[in-house]
């Protein structure tokens, strides 16, 4: 008896822990994929998608919502259970959540974010994120608090903070709400943040090297008191620009604190050569695993509270941010 009861035991927790997601198909659309961390994104959404047994086909929307809305398309006149989609225009959302509703196809929202308003005209449409303005106020702390514990950053003694921004794409709430926060992040600590000058260079090393090169060459490195860059890959391009006026290159006399966000790898080296200041994880392993839990459990005909995660309004998953700084590694 008691060996039948422990042998059904057995059996019923293996199909609970195969049979979960099997035959779900995800249909997910990624902005673009030549993006540092949209790959660590999708990497973890397919290692996720494995693990549950579940099917994912991820799409390059190239930077061009025609392009996605195809590929959307595409997927709904297909076979897919479920979409994610990490939008290339966040004023596109209305209409994907529309063609997802008329097909019945619940949609996951990844990265760019949708109003709520857009979000509450269907009831299994989700997001899946990291608040933006949290990564705002880490990136402001790590400069503030340099700032104060080192005097001699204050290169011109004016007691004020002199300071390049450099921002993300267009209307990505990343970019609205990082540069928002960093700076009055750096007043809240009591220290006036005087912009010398910021410009978009669109998430991208290439154009944030460009950028900071020309930034450096009409305000001069020695005037420049920081830079704070709404993600590593630029903050990795300014350093690039640095680098070649011989700055942040272990000279103490010549060196400008630069944060990022996103604690891709490469800016993690960059801190361990003291190039960078500090930047703020954007955990892409745990948003593409939630993403994709929530993706199941909706093709499951499951709602959001059964992803296994806090849910707000009924309609997010909000993944924290986490400061990360040089000498804490
Ligand atoms: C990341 C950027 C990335 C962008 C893509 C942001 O959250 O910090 O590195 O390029 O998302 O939408
Ligand atoms: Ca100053």
């Amino acid at each position: 008896m008691r060996k039948v009861f422990v042998m059904t035991l057995a059996l019923v927790l293996a199909l609970a822990s195969c049979s979960f997601a099997d035959g779900v198909k995800i249909g997910a659309g990624i902005y673009r994929f030549n993006d540092a961390f949209m790959l660590r994104f999708r990497n973890a959404m397919t290692a996720e998608s494995e693990k549950l047994g579940a099917t994912i086909e991820i799409a390059d929307g190239r930077d061009d919502q025609n392009t996605q809305d195809a590929q959307i398309d595409g997927f709904l006149s297909g076979d897919v259970n479920v979409l994610i989609v990490n939008l290339v225009d966040r004023m596109a959302a209305q209409s994907v959540v529309d063609k997802a509703k008329s097909a019945n196809i619940p949609v996951v929202f990844i990265n760019r974010e949708p109003s709520l308003e857009v979000l509450n005209t269907y009831d299994k449409a989700y997001y899946v994120g990291a608040k933006a303005e949290e990564s705002g106020v880490f990136s402001g702390q790590l400069i503030a608090e340099y700032f104060k514990s080192h005097p001699e950053a204050d290169k011109n003694h004016d007691g004020k903070l002199q300071f390049i921004l450099l921002k993300g794409q267009n209307g990505h709430q990343d970019m609205i709400l990082r540069s928002k926060h960093s700076v009055e992040t750096i007043r809240d600590a009591g220290i006036e943040p005087v912009e010398l000058a910021s410009a978009i260079a669109n998430w991208d090393k290439l154009e944030a090297m460009k950028i900071m090169n020309a930034f450096i060459m009409s305000i001069g490195p020695e005037n420049i008191e920081a830079v704070i860059a709404n993600n590593d890959e630029m903050a990795l391009g300014a350093i690039e620009a640095l680098k070649a006026q011989d700055y942040n290159t272990g000279n103490p006399e010549m060196y400008i604190p630069v944060v990022g966000v996103d604690a891709n790898a490469s800016a993690l080296e960059a801190m361990d050569r003291g190039e960078m200041l500090g930047t703020v994880l954007n955990d892409a392993d745990n948003q593409g695993i939630a993403a994709v839990r929530l993706a199941v459990a909706l093709a499951g005909g499951k709602d959001i509270s059964a992803a296994g995660y806090p849910v707000t309004d009924g309609k997010y998953i909000w993944i924290p941010y986490q400061k990360v700084l040089t000498s804490e590694r």
